[in-house]
């Protein structure tokens, strides 16, 4: 076939179409009546999905607005599955061997081509009102080589899995009419050595503004005080980038309100400029404010600073910034300082997956993440080893919590530098954000002179956008004063604990220091023996990997050394692939502190007591080894009391004084019965811990993080699930497979259970089924010209019985070079077939350039010759016979209908049975509002166990915008 002659004809068609709906865009720039005038709505539900790279050839670029197969509005996805983004396909996929090790085994990348691409697309009405305002479609992040098309048209090829991105596709939308976005997602290659999922996997926005707008992440707002010392009054930069889209200049007015934690007004300031017309202008001003109010991680205060903007009087826009007033420093002697004090990073490296949901999580479950690392004395996370979804510094604002904000790849060309530039200019506003860290471990060039460039060009950069926050880079190197080491402004420490630190500081005691990456020590959760077999390390603090330490030992030397401003472990959760020291059937990391359900591992205790000031006092192991009677057992408490006195069944077994960043060691003859421990803060207890044999697994129990949801279609309710003993206890080796029922208005999202080498799924997920029925008795007719108007041929009830019969199945069509034609077929579908959710026509392939037609209406263009073209019947079908005509031209060799046509009748997924085992003890189940009001019941059943059944409310609530 000659492709290009035949989409020139098409696309010369398509443009005229629409260039009236185009004149008619700049005609009105008012919202409707009510409507803020700027709009952000949520993009995330009714997204439908499928997974497979059939329309490879949807890609049309060679012509503007006619984007083939699922890229064209006509297209119909009624067979695929619905889903509602953040969606990561990589979650459901199944675990296999031949994968990669590194992103969790999952049949995805090489040797799994079926897998790699997946295809959304989102239909919408914009109401007629919009016309005239700027619409902006906004991606928090999608993994990854994206290509994105709205109403057929290529707008946007984005690769980097992990940047937000925008599109300004106000031309191409169709106010007052139907409307549809259409992305291609291909996750073959990856960007990390760890997992990192697949799909649009953080939220989609629709942004509508006026034409005299805020620019795309156009605020800018941070304070400084003199000398960067928290001390009286704080300046308060405020700087604000205006577009005109409109043809006139406007007369712009900005003013920025600045709201206090206490909800009062605090200070309040303006600037009037004149922007002209298509073209952008940035305003600059500050504000003073006396004595502000600090933000910490332990006090995260937040003001807020609302940009408001007047066209000529008018309100045209306005923006809320939350501003937390802080300072950051690095101090060569003293290490890190928070609001003129030296402050100790405390802090932990973590990758974006969690159990259930893979790289999907929503909101909540962000800020359930850093509640839990808190909850560990933990008050800085580093986003390894890439920029972070938005919402995650979000909560790390509101709760309190530092962050090394992380590019992914070290880069200064231009294509780097637009990336990162992008990237600080979204997540400067951030108090939570304190560093920024150019890259990890670019082993290749980072001693290099070349490395060391870029380095140079990229930093300044980032200085550039913000000149408020020190930078570092994550150095897996030692005492080495080369390459990026030299230039950078903090240097970063991965691994290397010991001599060598303290020879490099001795070196270059001007230049300041920050563990970027410490730990990679390995535990399993409950598990107190190697075994190679099942994939589990113990998880008392004894194994790292032979380029790093255990707990003890990175923290042992840190703490000592206040220069090196403390650090972050390497990882507070667990996260999928990288399943060191191990491999198959290892299919998660065991770096983490806690596992991939957010469960605490043994060492929560260590840093805890390390890191609080709390009394805390945990005995390792558990007390239930049935098979162990009489053997010594290596018992351990972890405390930051001054002493503990160890008891077994009531009997002491003495008392030992606590060293800093250690931990006391017994070894006990085991019998059943209670092991306890007191903990003494000069001489009176302060804490207590006990452990106890358990009986047998009796019951299960359930265990919402919060019973009442905002029904909302996006909270969640984060159950643990454990399996119980007869007097309610946990059960610390039990493994029972549960099943899961809910009814109500929730959904299951996800399952897991920190198990690092389950192969259970995490998901139980089902699309729609699909009734086929063979369409034949084709037959066609040469006509002289296939795109006249009024065809004859094509009408509901024109006599075809004495055309030649036509065989769709084959691969050559009966037309012949530059012929043109008509197809014909006539079909019956009952009620019952009508009232299927969806009624597709699918042809294999549509040989030709034409329309399809059904009962005389044209329901279709059609023109992609390399895969199925589908189209949704349902509107225009009646019971009884219908009568369906395809027109084809031939600008090739041969054409015709090929491969079959098949009337497809979309039946609704079945239920799914969600389950999943408990792994020594514990699982964990997410629920999700569907968005209505009332009751969840969530019941957990087990074979020989007692079920139980768990309440949660879904209250009504306002949602936040969203696109209907
Ligand atoms: C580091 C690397 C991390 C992770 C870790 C495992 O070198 O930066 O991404 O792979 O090793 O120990």
């Amino acid at each position: 076939m000659l492709a290009m002659d035949r989409i020139g004809t098409r696309s010369k068609r398509i443009l005229c179409g629409l260039l009236p709906l185009m004149l008619c865009a700049t005609a009105r720039a008012e919202p409707a009546k009510g409507a803020a005038p700027r709009e952000r709505l949520l993009a995330d539900g009714g997204w439908r999905f499928h997974l497979g790279n059939e329309w490879g050839s949807a890609q049309n670029l060679a012509k503007a607005g006619s984007g083939y197969g699922p890229a064209s509005p006509e297209f119909s996805d009624a067979s695929w599955r619905r889903v509602d983004l953040p969606h990561d396909w990589a979650v459901e996929l199944p675990f296999d061997r031949k994968a990669e090790p590194s992103h969790g085994f999952k049949a995805l990348g090489d040797g799994f081509p079926q897998n790699n691409v997946g295809w959304y697309r989102r239909t919408f009405e914009l109401p007629k009102h919009d016309a005239g305002r700027r619409i902006w479609l906004e991606f928090d992040g999608v993994f990854r080589d994206c290509t994105v098309f709205v109403n057929g048209w290529f707008v946007g090829h984005h690769e980097s899995g992990y940047d937000s991105f925008r599109y300004d596709v106000t031309d191409v939308l169709r106010a007052g009419e139907k409307n549809v976005v259409a992305v291609r997602v291909d996750a073959s290659q990856s960007e990390g050595w760890f997992y990192e999922g697949a799909g649009i996997y953080r939220h989609v926005w629709l942004v509508k503004v006026s034409p005299l707008a805020i620019a795309p992440d156009g605020v800018f707002v941070y304070s400084s005080f003199k000398n960067n010392l928290p001390v009286g009054a704080a300046s308060i930069h405020l700087q604000t980038k205006l577009t005109n889209a409109g043809a006139r200049a406007a007369q712009a007015t900005v003013v920025w309100t600045i709201v206090g934690p206490d909800g009062k007004a605090a200070a309040k300031v303006s600037r009037a400029a004149n922007v002209a017309a298509r073209s952008s202008l940035d305003l600059e001003e500050t504000a003073r404010l006396a004595a502000p109010a600090l933000w910490s991680p332990e006090t995260p205060r937040l003001y807020r600073v609302v940009t408001s903007v007047t066209n000529a009087g008018k309100a045209t826009d306005e923006v809320t910034t939350e501003l937390g007033i802080r300072t950051v420093a690095f101090d060569p002697d003293k290490g890190f300082l928070l609001n003129g004090k030296p402050y100790v990073i405390k802090g932990s490296c973590n990758h974006q997956d969690h159990a259930g949901v893979g790289s999907a999580l929503p909101d909540r479950l962000q800020y359930f993440r850093v509640a839990k690392l808190k909850e560990m004395g933990s008050n800085a996370y580093r986003t390894a080893h890439n920029p972070p979804t938005p919402e995650l510094l979000e909560a790390c604002d509101r709760l309190g919590m530092l962050v090394m904000d992380e590019n992914r790849l070290l880069g200064s060309d231009s294509s780097h530098l637009g990336g990162s530039e992008a990237w600080v200019r979204r997540d400067r506003n951030h108090p939570s954000v304190a560093m920024w860290s150019l890259a990890n471990e670019e082993w290749t060039v980072q001693g290099t002179p070349l490395g060391r460039q870029v380095a140079v060009t990229l930093q300044e950069a980032v200085k550039r956008m913000d000149p408020s926050r020190p930078v570092t880079y994550a150095a897996p190197m030692g005492n080495e004063f080369v390459g990026i080491n030299e230039i950078i402004e903090v240097r970063g420490w991965n691994y290397h604990v010991g001599k060598d630190m303290d020879a490099y500081h001795a070196a270059h005691p001007r230049q300041p220091n920050v563990g970027s990456e410490q730990g990679s020590t390995v535990s399993t959760r409950g598990i107190y023996s190697n075994d190679k077999q099942r994939g589990y390390v113990s998880a008392y603090d004894d194994n790292a990997t032979p380029w790093s330490s255990t707990a003890k030992q990175w923290w042992g030397f840190f703490d000592e050394r206040p220069w090196l401003s403390g650090g972050f472990i390497w990882t507070g959760f667990d996260y999928r692939g990288e399943p060191t020291p191990y491999s198959w059937p290892c299919i998660s990391s065991h770096f983490g502190v806690l596992d991939t359900c957010g469960f605490p591992k043994d060492n929560f205790w260590n840093y805890r007591s390390w890191w609080t000031e709390q009394p805390v006092l945990h005995l390792v192991p558990h007390w239930t080894w049935p098979k162990n009677e009489g053997q010594e057992i290596d018992v351990r408490a972890l405390s930051n009391c001054d002493e503990v006195e160890l008891f077994l069944n009531g009997k002491s077994l003495g008392r030992q004084t606590v060293k800093r960043a250690s931990e006391l060691k017994w070894s006990v003859s085991y019998r059943p019965g209670v092991l306890s421990a007191k903990g003494y803060r000069q001489g009176q207890v302060v804490a207590e811990d006990r452990i106890e044999t358990t009986g047998a697994p009796m019951a299960v129990r359930l265990a919402p993080d919060r019973t009442d949801l905002k029904a909302d279609g996006e909270d969640l309710a984060i159950v643990a699930v454990s399996v119980v003993d007869d007097r309610g206890r946990v059960v610390p080796v039990a493994s029972n497979a549960i099943v899961f029922k809910l009814e109500g208005p929730g959904r299951i999202i996800g399952v897991g259970n920190g198990d690092p080498s389950s192969h259970e799924p995490d998901k139980y997920v089902a699309g729609p089924t699909l009734r086929t029925r063979a369409l034949d008795n084709w037959r066609w007719k040469k006509v002289a010209d296939s795109y006249a108007p009024n065809l004859p041929e094509v009408a509901a009830n024109f006599d075809d019985s004495l055309w030649k019969k036509a065989d769709v199945g084959g691969t050559r069509g009966p037309l012949t070079a530059d012929e043109r034609a008509v197809f014909r077929t006539r079909f019956t579908v009952s009620a019952e077939d009508l009232a299927a959710s969806g009624v597709e026509l699918w042809f294999g392939k549509i040989d030709g350039d034409g329309a399809v037609f059904l009962n005389g209406q044209k329901v279709a263009r059609t023109g992609d010759a390399r895969a199925p073209s589908v189209f949704d019947l349902k509107a225009w079908l009646h019971t009884g016979e219908n009568s369906v005509a395809v027109t084809l031209a031939n600008w090739g060799e041969a054409a015709g209908l090929n491969q079959g046509v098949q009337l497809r009748l979309v039946d609704p997924p079945g239920p799914t049975q969600w389950r999943r085992s408990v792994f020594n003890g514990l699982a964990q189940v997410l629920i999700q509002t569907t968005g209505e009001s009332g009751t969840i019941h969530l019941t957990a059943e087990s074979k020989a166990l007692e079920p139980t059944t768990t309440t949660i409310t879904s209250k009504v609530t306002e949602r936040r915008p969203y696109l209907p």
